[in-house]
């Protein structure tokens, strides 16, 4: 069988056939259209081994002597006697290209397993991998993992991954390769806070926009496991799994099981190439969101101005208050007004009303229509929260039907089943129970039907911990059934859009994001901890999909304050929004707050579809980060004179370690384009312009802008101006 050779902006993927097995030989830089005859890469015996050469397999394997962690694990059980078929040896059946995609079938006919991987190299370099088992035994066969791998060539020697908590969502974590397996293991029953989004290997020292660098992504809202596997041959392999219950996944004859999709990408110039491959597949996406309609992209519906109410009233739900911050929301020009958690029968705190999904009748006695008139009459567009897979013992719903509410048991809690421990006073409902999953999505089908509401803020609040149905583990079923809710609803409704938030963050992936238009990143609103909570989403995900929000001036998760124009040049290289009692924000300081939404405004569009550019600043209390116009490489240049070619965010998160930040390059423009540089927010007319700057007098160019080539700015720079800690200075590059 000949092999097959992916190729697409940059990367190549060639899988060879020579062994009897499906082996990726290489995943990295494009080999051009010639291979060489690719025997030459047959490794040589070493002493006091198998007397073979080891495949690295598409699917690793002990039949082959791989003594790495295996792909497929799993055993038959057949007349009562279990363990059978526990190794299995899969070879090649015929593997088949077509232009970018491959598709690959193995079997073990003996054993009775066959797998089918699927492989895609998207035109900008990410690469699609799945495998399907089935049994095609006569007995059960009780599947306990099948992983998807890549190998990573040697040179790669460090290991980034990231890690989290509540309010602080995907920081990073770096180590190097050494043998042994580094496993990332999330048993939330969601993809969690502490879910390492990216899992990336890369040549030492690694950075924004140098070294070479592998990196996946597990496409799965459920338990899973991402790992980098180093043998004492020293090679290495990365990817993940879904991290399956006990007796979760027992095929019966001629069934099948499908992994979640792992995302993958190749970059020689460090994480941007990596995030570059991520933003163009999912801008690709026929169902994407469109870009504004602006200068620099396409037509399309842009990304409307948030106000969500959450941490302007919270719980305290009333018509005159909201339909005032309505108001004042409208005329600060927001777009779109989101009615946060409160609003349903008996939600007056965080302990009851979950699943009974009825507008309460006390507080509402007409219903939400007078407050949605309200909003759509001023312009905006309504947004509703709702939890659906979440349940509280004090609900109607939990009241009549006990046996939905997830547990360990087979028996419901009253009947003395065991309940999880409550989680914010709240459990789960039994989404695999088709009657409790009809019930869930009538309520929220009607809600859709009954209400103008064209935007649902999905929450999920706990872990799914200790879940169950009929007594046996049912993450699994549980996550699928979930997807099915979000997929069934949308095909109902198509024109609502759905954030994905889970606790703020805790349920960022691809998995969730093929059904859901934006992600809450994080409930942090401190524009401090917001910078590298986005700068990290932001790897994976581009920025229209990720909301962000001016929170209070004193941040209500940290107890810091921040001047406006930190906290809102935070938010702007995102799904902009505002969480915040508006009607407070008065005087100079609305002014400001006005301006600046109509500069998110005019720029939306170059946000939400340019280039992310994250430069390597050797200051560390320093962050620049931009976004360019065009989505490729070198696009940057050819765009017309006198638009906006790019705009950087200079940040500053600690007293700088000099006196003088001194010159800093702005990379990423095109080398021969000329350039305009200006600083435009905060203005010397906004309310905490004086505080921004510590020097003296900051550089001259600052006054009137700066103009020089792609190649000066990002060779030699310019001296930029010392910040006061927590601040942060927005400047637009227009091409001349
Ligand atoms: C958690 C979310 O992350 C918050 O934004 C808010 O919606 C609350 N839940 C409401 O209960």
């Amino acid at each position: 069988m000949d092999p097959l050779h992916l190729r697409s902006a940059g990367t190549s993927l060639v899988v060879s056939f020579s062994s009897g097995e499906a082996e990726v030989i290489h995943w990295g830089a494009d080999l051009g259209s010639e291979l060489p005859d690719l025997s030459i890469l047959t490794e040589a015996i070493p002493n006091s081994a198998i007397d073979a050469t080891v495949p690295a397999g598409l699917l690793p394997q002990a039949s082959s002597s791989w003594r790495g962690r295996p792909a497929l694990r799993g055993h038959r059980i057949a007349d009562g006697v279990s363990g059978l078929d526990f190794s299995v040896r899969l070879r090649t059946l015929r593997a088949t290209g077509n232009g970018n995609s491959a598709n690959v079938v193995q079997q073990d006919a003996e054993a009775g397993i066959t797998v089918e991987s699927s492989l895609t190299l998207h035109d900008g370099g990410l690469l699609e991998l799945r495998h399907t088992v089935t049994n095609t035994g006569i007995s059960p066969f009780q599947l306990d993992e099948l992983a998807t791998v890549l190998p990573v060539a040697p040179d790669a020697v460090e290991l980034l991954d990231l890690t989290g908590r509540w309010c602080r969502e995907r920081h990073p974590q770096r180590r190097p390769i050494q043998q042994g397996t580094w496993v990332r293991t999330g048993r939330h029953g969601r993809t969690g806070h502490d879910s390492s989004l990216l899992f990336a290997a890369g040549t030492a020292g690694f950075g924004n926009r140098h070294g070479r660098v592998w990196a996946t992504h597990l496409a799965w809202s459920g338990n899973h496991e991402q790992f980098a596997d180093t043998l004492a041959d020293g090679r290495t392999m990365i990817g993940g799994s879904e991290l399956l219950g006990p007796a979760e996944v027992v095929l019966e004859p001629g069934a099948s099981y499908t992994t979640p999709t792992l995302f993958a990408a190749y970059s020689d110039r460090g994480l941007d190439g990596i995030s570059e491959a991520f933003y163009s597949w999912f801008r690709s996406r026929p169902h994407h969101v469109l870009p504004a309609a602006s200068a620099n992209a396409g037509s399309g519906k842009p990304r409307p101005v948030v106000l969500n109410t959450w941490e302007a009233v919270y719980f305290d739900h009333n018509l005159g208050t909201l339909i005032e911050l309505a108001d004042s929301a409208a005329d600060l020009g927001v777009e779109r007004f989101v009615l946060d958690d409160g609003w349903f029968r008996g939600r007056r705190d965080d302990t009851a009303g979950l699943g009974d999904w009825f507008v309460d009748e006390t507080l509402w006695p007409d219903g939400l229509t007078p407050l949605i008139e309200a909003v759509t009459s001023r312009g905006m567009e309504f947004g509703l929260w709702v939890e659906p897979e979440m349940i509280n013992l004090d609900s109607d719903v939990a009241r009549a039907h006990p046996d939905w509410i997830v547990g360990p048991a087979a028996a419901s809690h009253k009947n003395g089943g065991r309940l999880p421990l409550a989680w914010r006073n709240q459990h789960i409902i039994d989404l695999v129970n088709p009657e409790a999953w009809q019930y869930i999505f009538e309520r929220i089908d009607a809600l859709l039907r009954e209400n103008n509401i064209s935007y649902l803020k999905w929450d999920q609040n706990r872990d799914l911990t200790e879940h169950g149905h009929a007594g046996r583990s049912s993450v699994h079923e549980q996550t699928l059934a979930a997807y099915r809710l979000f997929d069934e609803l949308r095909k109902a409704h198509p024109g609502v859009e759905i954030e994905s938030c889970s606790s703020g963050g805790a349920r960022v992936d691809l998995g969730i994001l093929e059904r859901t238009d934006r992600i809450w990143g994080s409930d942090c609103n401190d524009a401090l901890e917001r910078q590298t909570i986005q700068r990290w989403t932001g790897i994976v995900v581009p920025p229209e999909l990720v909301g962000g929000h001016i929170g209070p001036t004193t941040s209500h998760t940290t107890a810091r304050t921040h001047d406006l124009s930190f906290r809102a040049i935070t938010a702007f290289f995102g799904h902009f929004g505002m969480e915040w009692d508006v009607r407070e924000v008065q005087g100079e300081e609305r002014e400001e707050l006005k301006r600046f939404i109509g500069l998110y405004k005019e720029h939306r569009g170059l946000i939400h579809s340019g280039r992310m550019v994250r430069a390597d600043v050797p200051d560390d209390s320093l962050m620049l980060h931009g976004v360019l116009a065009g989505s490729v490489a070198g696009a940057a240049g050819s765009i017309e004179s006198g638009t906006t070619a790019a705009l950087f965010a200079l940040v500053s998160t600690r007293t700088s370690f000099s006196e003088q930040l001194g010159r800093v390059a702005l990379p990423g423009l095109e080398a021969a384009g000329r350039y305009r540089v200006e600083a435009i927010f905060p203005a010397p007319g906004d309310a905490d312009y004086a505080h921004t700057f510590t020097q003296v007098q900051p550089p001259a160019w600052l006054a009137s802008g700066a103009e020089a080539s792609g190649r000066f700015l990002a060779e030699v720079g310019l001296p930029m101006p010392s910040l006061n800690p927590e601040h942060a200075l927005l400047l637009k590059v227009t091409a001349l």
